[in-house]
């Protein structure tokens, strides 16, 4: 898939940044989102569900296998960190936060096999203590022009 690099300089860059993402979303849409501890993971699902409208605080999901959002779509949020891969009853009691939802998912390497083909994959990484490396693959070029259209500010290189 085609890779798109940005770097931000903020949490709130990153929020900035995934919503521009979060416009070419609808449900049925999963998201995968990766990284490290503490990269940034919950603040760029949190920018995105701002964007679709939830209102509702937006936090990690860790101790629960996920959230469920009201905004201007259905919005899923899952954490599979404590996840070493998803049993068919795993996947099962998962399955819901997919219907009708656009998902988010944090830490997706235990899914990998089981989850639905995302249409965008976000990988952050850590630069300094504020700036972090994201970069976007999909296969949506138009997606993909959002993204790399993002305020010249963050635009990786720049
Ligand atoms: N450029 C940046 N983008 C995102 N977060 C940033 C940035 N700079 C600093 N931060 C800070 O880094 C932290 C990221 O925390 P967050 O919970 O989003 O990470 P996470 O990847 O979801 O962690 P976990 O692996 O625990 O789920 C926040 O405190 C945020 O304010
Ligand atoms: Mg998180």
């Amino acid at each position: 898939m085609p890779v798109v690099e940005v770097e931000t300089r903020s949490a709130e860059e990153t929020e900035a940044l995934a919503a521009l993402l979060a416009r070419r979303l609808s449900p049925g849409d999963v998201v995968l989102v990766s990284g490290e501890l503490g990269a940034g993971k919950t603040t760029f699902v949190r920018g995105a569900c701002r964007a679709l409208g939830v209102t509702a605080r937006v936090t990690s999901p860790t101790f629960t296998i996920g959230h469920r959002y009201a905004g201007s779509v259905e919005v899923s949020h899952l954490d599979l960190y404590r996840f070493r891969g998803l049993s068919a009853a795993e996947w099962g009691d998962l399955e819901p936060y997919f219907e009708g939802a656009v998902v988010f998912v944090e830490w997706p390497e235990a899914g990998a096999a089981a989850l639905p083909s995302p249409r965008a994959s976000v990988r952050l990484e850590h630069v300094s203590r504020g700036t972090r490396r994201v970069a976007v693959d999909a296969d949506d070029k138009t997606l993909l022009e959002e993204v790399a259209g993002a305020d010249p500010g963050f635009r990786h290189g720049d």
